[in-house]
């Protein structure tokens, strides 16, 4: 973010710790009404990108980007919540504090179950957290090396962290972005690999012990000016095959299918060495099309047995990250998702996404809405809270002439839409008229996603909570993430296309708990 560090600081020098000011529309605990119910979100302040999420006895690990003195980014801490199904959360105390070194930016963490690293033993292995120091004194002071690679661990699942002594364990070679490390076990090759995003490419660095690190190779799209963030990189097993292909995931700062800043992946093959793209002209895919799920990372650790691909992303888009209309708090993470890998072509893979089993636990009240309701082609269901449900909807794509459109909306006319475009063959989420937008003028706006699905029959599988919607489509090969504020409580949801009878074939409500 080079630039928007700076300015992001020298606002943050201006306003001190005015900065907890609330925003126009708010009063302190009004906005406590945005807070979603089974999303992640700091008890207060502000937190950015997923970091160091980790599996360990029992207890799913999440650390996450925090600012505790302000609802805007500041010095970096990293936050921690741990829980038993990735829904339901505990808080716990700050796990690493900003040090002489800088303040702590993203990372991963691995449990170093061989305790390659010394730090533990075999009986009791390190929970090993490595992560990005930013150096601010030395950022302001000119130097272009602000930026280093430090890590900590701790012996006791991760309650107490023990910094090592002779941090950073990666200087810097000349780059002023030089971060986010991700560290997986390669266990073909027996060291531990790490993938830094360095400006514009990422970067492979290789260890036997997570404390020294030699480079391996880098891959980057040849001319791409874009700035690259929070890498990850993981083999899946091809859907119905024994293939393994390798999945490099990039957060961009910039040029998101729907603007700002989103994350990407590629396809390819990954020796221990070297990461190659194995689809033509290096491919880049979105794992999510809506504007706001950035820094989607995976989790360490997970169980063979369990053997899922878990994923979790950040809530929001540095467009407006900082203004929307939330005083307490500043943001949520995504639902917890499991990614699998499909093969949809000749030397073509993609990412399907769903929510994690988990969830299922949440539903009740499942209610099939009869389609001897619809009036005028307009199907209208009352749902005393339509922001806190999951709406399974079916249709035919085949007699549909202009769009299909599932609107939300309020007595005060805030509406949200969602829907699907048969003319451009493309899934929408439009939040134009959905609330407050006034805060920054790339918010209200209409979102598309190009529908990949080749069949007549179509379904979107919707979950909202409070202030926020997830699409999944095409049988998850299509993520729409998006956030809203509306003004007034939401109580209708109403679905509406010409000949409705005819397209509609399902229509189902959950509440939840
Ligand atoms: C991504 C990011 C990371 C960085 C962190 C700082 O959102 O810019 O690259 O480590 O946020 O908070």
């Amino acid at each position: 973010m080079g630039v928007y560090y700076i300015l992001q600081l020298f606002a943050i020098y201006l306003l001190g710790l005015n900065a907890t000011k609330p925003a126009n529309h708010n009063t302190v605990g009004d906005d406590e009404k945005y807070r979603p119910k089974y999303h992640f979100t700091p008890d207060s302040m502000w937190m950015n990108d997923p970091n160091g999420m980790v599996y360990y006895k029992g207890e799913y690990h999440l650390f996450y980007q925090y600012y505790p003195k302000a609802n805007v980014w500041g010095p970096m801490h990293w936050g921690h919540a741990i829980s038993k199904d990735m829904i339901t959360w505990e808080h716990l105390p700050i796990a690493l504090f900003p040090d002489a070194h800088g303040y702590i930016f993203s990372g991963s963490a691995v449990i170093d179950w061989q305790n390659t690293s010394g730090f533990g033993s075999i009986d009791n292995p390190p929970m090993v957290a490595i992560f990005t120091y930013h150096n601010p004194e030395k950022e302001k002071s000119g130097a272009i090396d602000f930026q280093t690679q430090g890590i900590a661990y701790s012996l006791d699942n991760g309650r107490t962290w023990e910094k090592y002594k002779q941090n950073p364990v990666i200087s810097n070679p000349g780059f002023k972005d030089f971060r986010d490390p991700k560290v997986i076990w390669h266990d073909a090759t027996k060291q531990w690999i790490m993938v830094l995003a360095v400006k514009d490419k990422t970067m492979f660095y290789s260890s036997k012990d997570l404390k020294t690190w030699d480079f391996e190779s880098e891959y980057g799209l040849k001319g791409d000016k874009r700035l690259w963030e929070c890498p990850d990189l993981f083999p899946l097993k091809v859907e119905g095959s024994n293939e393994i292909k390798w999945v490099l995931v990039v957060s961009m700062q910039s040029g998101a299918p729907n603007g700002g800043t989103g994350t990407s992946y590629f396809i390819g093959d990954f020796d221990g060495h070297r990461f190659v793209n194995s689809q033509p002209e290096n491919k880049q895919y979105w794992l999510d099309a809506g504007t706001d799920n950035y820094a989607m990372v995976s989790w360490s650790d997970i169980p063979a047995q369990d053997g899922r691909k878990l994923m979790l992303g950040w809530m929001s888009n540095w467009q407006y990250a900082q203004q929307v209309p939330t005083y307490r708090w500043r943001s949520a993470m995504t639902l917890p998702r499991e990614v699998t890998l499909v093969n949809i072509a000749e030397k073509e893979w993609k990412l399907k996404s769903e929510i994690v089993r988990e969830f299922e636990s949440y539903k009740e009240n499942k209610t099939a809405i009869s389609k001897n309701n619809i009036v005028d082609d307009h199907l209208l269901i009352h749902q005393k809270n339509p922001l806190v449900c999951e709406l399974n909807v079916s249709f035919n794509r085949k007699p549909l002439q202009g769009e299909f459109t599932i609107l939300i909306s309020s007595p005060e006319k805030d509406t949200l839409k969602i829907g699907f475009d048969p003319v451009s063959n493309r899934y929408f989420i439009d939040r134009v008229k959905a609330g407050i937008s006034d805060f920054n003028n790339a918010f209200p706006a209409k979102h598309f996603s190009p529908c990949l699905s080749l069949n007549n029959s179509l379904s979107m599988k919707i979950i909202m909570d409070k202030s926020s919607v997830e699409l999944f489509a095409d049988d998850g090969l299509t993520a729409m993430t998006d956030i809203f504020f509306p003004m007034a409580d939401m109580n209708i949801i109403e679905i509406h296309a010409a000949g409705l009878s005819k397209i509609l074939t399902n229509t189902v409500v959950y509440t939840l708990k």
